[in-house]
């Protein structure tokens, strides 16, 4: 098969990059390991920026946000006998939406079966070659067993942290920063209604606790827990009673409402860079080159930002042989990869128990600060709400 673009991976960075392609008169073909369904239902993500809900209208595909997202002000910050809004409007003009990765998957994919575009799902041994020549190509076998060659202009790795594309970069092009924390967080979705208007980040000696949600009727919860960690040892009960403690059952007359329990899973938290995110024609998206802790909510955001930034520059690569765009592709998405890696750590260093007793007063100082100080507040406004895109 020939092909302008191809891209590896059908989560959202790969299917946003070939609708944006598209719009543009580029055609690509998706390779995608899983299976559709699987793709379809994993839960993942919850918050949209500003800017990733723009460029989704913008788009055509703001259908869905804005029947079925929830949009927010901001969020509750809080520790024990004290919960603070933080007005992200007032203080930054900006809002962030609810809207569940797994609705936006579904968006995607609607998207691209209405118009035909080709994704093969269930691909195996999918393979990079002859990337640092201008017709590199991607090998893989289909479902029916059969070796499928794509010849492109370029290959996108949108595959994820597990995925393929990162490691086809040589190791002597490539550098890499990694920082594992010594927790993970358990989380749960239930079938009740939130108990909360808008998300509450909780620190407590405890351990960290967020109350999200997916709709007025569907809660996501998570809970700090060791690593390691087995869904087995959290009964519902438990859970429950660690969510209220944390959460602040009672607190002021808030009460924390459980109800059952539809998915429980444990997420180790990682951040995770490398640069750079092009190796000649590969092009590294999302988390195929970067990965953060989801405290800050920036993971799917990123992912959007970044096929943001690549689709112009394939477009002007395939159409003209311009590398312009392209060449500045790397340098100009690490900027704001690094603003987000930044973000995300220093919020989830705020807000997870470590276990040392001067690092618990620091945290404790910090989250009197951002809820005191309107310049305090307003820097976490600004980098939960999203830098607009191409800062
Ligand atoms: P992905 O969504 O990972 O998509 C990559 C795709 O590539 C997948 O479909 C994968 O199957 C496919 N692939 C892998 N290997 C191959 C191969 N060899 N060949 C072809 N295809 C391949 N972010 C938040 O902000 N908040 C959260 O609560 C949150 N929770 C998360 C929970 C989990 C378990 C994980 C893994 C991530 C979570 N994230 C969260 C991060 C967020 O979901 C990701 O940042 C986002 O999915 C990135 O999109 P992506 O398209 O770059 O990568
Ligand atoms: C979620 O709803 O899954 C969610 C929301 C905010 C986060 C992380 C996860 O920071």
């Amino acid at each position: 098969m020939r092909t302008d673009v191809a891209i590896i991976g059908a989560g959202p960075a790969g299917l946003l990059l070939a609708h944006l392609l598209a719009q543009d008169g580029i055609e690509s073909i998706v390779v995608e390991a899983r299976a559709r369904m699987y793709v379809a239902a994993r839960i993942r993500a919850g918050i949209l920026e500003h800017s990733s809900v723009e460029l989704l209208r913008n788009v055509g595909l703001g259908a869905g946000v804005q029947a079925r997202g929830d949009e927010h002000r901001g969020i509750y910050l809080q520790w024990p006998g004290q919960r603070h809004h933080l007005d992200f409007v007032d203080l930054v003009g900006r809002s962030v939406w609810v809207y569940g990765q797994t609705q936006v998957q579904a968006d995607l994919v609607a998207a691209s079966e209405a118009a035909g575009r080709p994704v093969y799902y269930g691909a195996s041994g999918v393979g990079l070659h002859d990337l640092e020549t201008d017709q590199p190509y991607v090998t893989f076998t289909d479902t029916a067993k059969a070796a499928r060659r794509i010849d492109a202009a370029a290959v996108v790795g949108c595959d994820g942290a597990f995925g393929p594309s990162r490691a086809a970069m040589p190791a002597g092009t490539r550098q890499t920063w990694e920082r594992v924390y010594p927790y993970s967080w358990l989380g749960i979705l239930a079938d009740v209604a939130p108990s909360t208007d808008e998300l509450i980040y909780a620190w407590h000696p405890d351990g960290f606790a967020l109350h999200s949600m997916r709709s007025a009727t569907v809660s996501r919860l998570y809970l700090q827990v060791p690593n390691g960690s087995n869904v087995a040892d959290w009964s519902d009960d438990r859970i429950w009673t660690a969510l209220a403690t944390r959460l602040g059952h009672g607190h002021d007359g808030w009460q924390l409402t459980p109800g059952p329990i539809t998915g429980k899973s444990v997420l180790p938290m990682r951040s995770f860079v490398q640069s750079p995110m092009r190796y000649g024609r590969l092009f590294l998206a999302g988390d195929a080159a970067h990965t953060v802790p989801p405290t800050g909510a920036k993971g799917l955001n990123l992912a959007i930002a970044d096929v943001a930034l690549l689709a112009p520059a394939l477009g002007r690569l395939v159409r003209k042989n311009d590398t312009a765009l392209a060449d500045a592709y790397s340098d100009t998405a690490l900027s704001r990869v690094w603003r987000s890696e930044h973000f995300s750590w220093w919020m989830t260093t705020m807000l997870h128990a470590a276990g040392d007793p001067f690092d618990e007063q620091l945290q404790l100082s910090q989250l009197r600060w951002v809820t005191s100080s309107t310049a305090g507040a307003a820097g976490l406004a600004e980098n939960y709400a999203g830098l607009p895109f191409g800062l």
